[in-house]
């Protein structure tokens, strides 16, 4: 059912795109199936690769995924998943998602593969584990999956692209060529082709011009959804250098992803979780409760994973969910961060790693607002329910005075203090469908944000399932 209220943001709406304004994991799974539900025909993913994790949950079935875009599941219904120009495919994990929905009896013959997508290969994937990964011994703590090592080739223009796997003399070629710059790795062309034959063979029948179809689609007044991954503030661009991923993920980088012109998008929303935020891997995060506690805590990855938490800060037991409301509303920064995690399962969707929690950031967000524009969607709103008092970040201190411009300068942000201002915190939300209903606190915070920021918000998420979702 579309209400109204999502029928009057539609309206002459033809290309509408979903970006995170923040450090990733903002709910762009959410939204891309929710748009691909209810509005879109085709959905395309523009920049990434198995970096990405975006949680769709359909009447109460969580699905993720890594390559293929949140709207695969409407693939019976006719709609076109692309997985764009911009993107870096690791084909072996592209495989075993594909067989993922082969045991879920989704169908994906409408899927689309760019040709001239990059081609990750296991000496980047290698590669990145070996230099990127451990954020404990120095790295910014990667995904792991060879995303800046593939981007690193494509710009050094020694890249493999998507078509190249269809033509043996020119891949041998390549591979040939690429191999000086591995020296540690000992890359046999046969090898490779050996391995990764099957997986060629399966993914031929979709391999298309998708920058020609996309611009078809367009002319056909299909209706698109372009769905981002990261997030603004891991941008190559923008982001907090060099504590970034490798790609644009901006709308910029994002409809170019997609072979399209971020002019040609009629609406970007951008997603901020609210009112706290998360980041995973390394870098500045000026809003973060416990700070460099937090930090190095969350650093530990795995062994501070959510079995760990429970364990260790619940000590097990009943009475669960008041054991993380007392420590949401803790004096403790450190252990506020940590009861916002259990209360909102912010662990990795790719690696599982324990998110790192903070106040959401006005200052970043109003930066977001001047690349991204001003359409702001909300997620996790519900997820502080029972927090006693909650707050934003509405500036960054350094030295005694306050400053309202973000810059994307990693060292300086690492020097710098949040300004919060507080608010009356609330109880479940989940149930509310109408703006008007929210409580008094929470719109206070999102009026002020408004202001500040320069930004409007759209849509407020209120849980995770597709329909739990307000349209303003
Ligand atoms: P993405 O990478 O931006 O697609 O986001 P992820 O899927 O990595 O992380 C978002 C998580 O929050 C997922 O587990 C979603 O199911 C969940 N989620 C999204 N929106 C909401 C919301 O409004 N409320 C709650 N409670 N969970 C949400
Ligand atoms: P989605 O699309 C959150 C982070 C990594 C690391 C940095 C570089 O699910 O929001 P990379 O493997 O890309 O070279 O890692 O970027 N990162 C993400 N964080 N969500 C993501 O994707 C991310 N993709 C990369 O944690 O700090
Ligand atoms: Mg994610």
């Amino acid at each position: 059912m579309v209400s109204n209220n999502l029928a009057k943001l539609v309206e002459n709406k033809q290309i509408i795109a979903i970006v995170c304004n923040q450090f990733g994991d903002t709910g762009k799974g959410k939204f891309s199936d929710y748009f691909a539900s209810h509005w879109a025909d085709v959905i395309a993913r523009g920049t990434g690769g198995n970096n990405a994790g975006h949680t769709i949950v359909v009447n109460g079935k969580q699905k993720i995924f890594h390559l293929l875009p949140s709207g695969i599941t409407e693939d019976s219904k006719g709609k076109i998943n692309i997985l764009g120009n911009g993107m870096v495919i690791d084909i072996k994990a592209l495989c075993e998602e594909l067989e993922e929905l082969e045991k879920e009896d989704i169908s994906y013959n409408n899927l689309m593969i760019s040709k001239d997508a990059h081609v990750i290969m296991p000496w980047h994937v290698s590669q990145d584990r070996a230099k990127n990964m451990s954020q404990k011994s120095g790295g910014i703590g990667s995904t792991g999956r060879g995303i800046g090592p593939c981007y690193a080739d494509k710009t050094a223009r020694r890249g493999i692209k998507i078509a190249d796997l269809f033509d043996k003399e020119v891949l041998e070629y390549k591979i040939n060529k690429i191999k000086q710059f591995y020296p540690e790795q000992n890359i046999d062309f046969k090898k490779v082709l050996k391995e990764s034959s099957p997986y060629i063979k399966k993914i031929k029948p979709f391999v298309k011009n998708t920058i020609q179809e996309i611009h078809k689609f367009k002319d056909q007044g299909k209706k698109i959804c372009i769905e981002g991954a990261q997030g603004l503030f891991l941008s190559i661009e923008h982001g907090t250098y060099p504590y970034v991923t490798s790609s644009d993920p901006s709308i910029n980088g994002t409809a170019s992803g997609v072979g399209l012109n971020a002019q040609d998008v009629d609406l970007t929303l951008g997603i901020i979780k609210f009112p706290f935020m998360t980041r995973v891997g390394a870098g500045p995060f000026p809003s973060e409760l416990g700070g460099q506690k937090s930090e190095d805590y969350c650093a530990e990855g795995l062994e501070h994973d959510i079995n760990y938490e429970l364990k260790t800060h619940l000590g097990g037991g009943d009475n669960k969910k008041e054991k993380i409301t007392e420590l949401m509303n803790s004096q403790d920064e450190f252990l506020q961060g940590v009861g916002i995690r259990l209360a909102a399962g912010e662990y990795g969707a790719t690696t599982k790693r324990p998110r790192r929690t903070g106040w959401t950031d006005a200052v970043l967000a109003k930066y977001a607002r001047k690349i991204n524009g001003p359409h702001f969607i909300f997620t996790k709103v519900d997820s502080l329910a029972g927090a006693k008092k909650f707050g934003i970040c509405y500036g960054h201190k350094l030295n005694g005075s306050t400053i309202t411009d973000y810059d994307p300068n990693g060292k300086f942000l690492k020097q710098i203090k949040p300004e919060i201002k507080f608010y009356e915190g609330y109880s479940d939300i989940s149930k509310i469908r109408d703006f008007k209903d929210l409580p008094e606190g929470l719109k206070q915070a999102i009026q002020d944000f408004e202001q500040f920021t320069g930004g409007k918000v759209k849509i407020i998420s209120v849980g995770p399932d597709r329909d739990e979702t307000i349209v303003r």
